[in-house]
């Protein structure tokens, strides 16, 4: 049977609404926004696609568990059920709870900076993943494929490192020099694109060659692994648990954004394998950045939720429609026409706006113009992840040029329907068809740092 799509595995117990505004309306939100959609009132989007991250709907075994929380200071039962099931997912010794990602990235990453001029190697580094690891004073290098970069053509594993340049760069700071290799799963930055368990291989015996940590950051751990079994030869029988549980084996360190594949709206996980001194490095770090190490910035019924969600993330039936929300889409824009990262990943679709909107130069923000575009068509807000996002170089001020221009069409897990996906892949077909309309932007207010947050924008007549 050649099935339209994997209908969803859950039914719909509560609803919150969403309003459909008219074309004029959504003229003056966006102007009163500055051109900018993080600065749009999410009431006034009608289908948000802005992140995945906590954006998600929690199912009633989750609900449920948020009344078992237990809000104790110290010791709290809640703790040690989520402790629990991250110890058995995972093999690894120590858990800390953290508020979110960003939250487990300031406690761990400092701990690896032993002196000056120290490196990360990552496939792609997240964007608060590299400002932890710049804030600790040492320098982000990203060593993914070069197919990565070329969206039109099929590669089973974008998200997978440079083995030869990995080394080449180790071998060039020095090992003693490089504090750790961070193995994004999936790689966000470049479409969801997942990572290959013989890549993950070929990384640790490299991690292990020169005596380097392995850290991952899973904040899509589970979509990975899931596309380890759908497309990586000698995992078909395996299920999800045990991909991902061979993952952990391979590293040292689990830093997570619970938001994501832990299907909750807060939360951040740190686990280490069996570093004792680190555990107790981080312990003590975590207290005055998140909170006392049984809670680290999180309310009991949060770990008690997302000691739930953890689990169900790995479910098949989940993922496997999950998954095919993101390449429904993905199909239909294709079919239309509009270059996407190709094939799509774990939870977006990456729109190409190089190839897109050709006409518009980088420092006039492609992506940004196109993502602008789709919210007035029809009051979808997508994110820009191109030279909006990039920022200026340090030194001499200039913006700078990102390798890709993308719309990123973000889909929150167990939330919208085909249907809305349907009025999506339109919007952006009709903006497709007028591409050569759109214009480009300039600055009406830069902020200095992280300016895609609060810029303000204005399109170039
Ligand atoms: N690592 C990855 C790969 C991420 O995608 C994110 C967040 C983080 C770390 C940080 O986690 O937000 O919980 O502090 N990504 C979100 C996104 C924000 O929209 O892609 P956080």
């Amino acid at each position: 049977m050649n099935k339209k799509y994997v209908a969803p595995p859950y039914r719909i117990k509560m609803v919150e609404p969403i309003k459909v505004t008219t074309k004029k309306e959504r003229i003056e939100y966006l102007k009163t926004a500055g051109y900018n959609p993080f600065s749009l009132r999410s009431e006034d989007v009608y289908i948000d696609l802005l992140t995945d991250s906590g954006t998600g709907a929690m199912s009633h075994y989750q609900w449920a568990a948020l009344m078992m929380g237990d809000e104790a200071y110290a010791g709290s039962r809640s703790f040690y059920k989520f402790e629990k099931v991250v110890k058995d997912l995972t093999g690894y010794k120590y858990v800390i709870p953290a508020h979110q990602g960003r939250g487990a990235e300031q406690v761990v990453l400092p701990q690896l900076v032993k002196h000056d001029n120290m490196v990360f190697i990552s496939n792609m580094h997240f964007d608060t993943t590299r400002a932890h690891v710049e804030l600790a004073g040492a320098r982000a290098i990203d060593c993914v494929i070069p197919e990565c970069f070329d969206t039109v053509n099929y590669h089973p594993f974008k998200g997978n490192f440079d083995l030869v340049k990995l080394e080449e760069i180790i071998r060039e700071k020095g090992s003693n020099n490089v504090a750790g290799i961070i193995m994004t799963v999936t790689n966000n930055s470049a479409g969801g694109q997942p990572v290959s368990h013989e890549n993950l291989r070929g990384v640790k015996e490299i991690a292990n060659k020169y005596g380097i940590t392995l850290l991952i950051d899973g904040a899509r751990y589970a979509e990975n692994s899931f596309f380890v079994k759908e497309r990586e030869e000698g995992y078909q029988d395996k299920s999800i648990k045990e991909i991902a549980r061979e993952l952990f084996d391979m590293a040292d360190i689990f830093l997570m954004s619970a938001k994501k594949d832990g299907l909750v709206n807060i939360g951040g996980i740190i686990a280490i394998k069996n570093d004792e001194d680190l555990f107790n490095q981080c312990r003590t770090f975590i207290v005055p950045m998140e909170g006392f190490p049984t809670y680290g910035g999180l309310a009991g019924r949060d770990m008690e939720a997302l000691a739930v969600g953890l689990l169900e993330a790995l479910e098949f039936d989940y993922q496997q429609h999950r998954i095919d929300q993101v390449r429904y889409l993905g199909d239909k824009l294709r079919e239309g026409g509009v270059p996407i990262q190709y094939p799509t990943g774990g939870h977006a679709v990456f729109v190409d706006c190089k190839l897109f909107v050709p006409h518009i130069p980088y420092h006039q923000f492609p992506a940004q113009s196109v993502c602008n575009e789709t919210y007035l068509e029809a009051g979808v807000r997508p994110v820009e992840i191109g030279s909006f996002l990039l920022g200026r170089d340090p030194d001499t001020h200039e913006n700078l040029e990102s390798p890709l221009e993308l719309m990123r069409l973000t889909i929150p897990r167990r939330t919208y329907t085909y249907a809305h996906l349907d009025v999506v892949a339109e919007a952006v077909i009709n903006v497709y068809n007028r591409r050569e309309t759109l214009k480009g932007l300039e600055f009406d207010y830069e902020p200095p740092v992280l300016r895609h947050f609060t810029a303000r924008l204005k399109p170039i007549k």
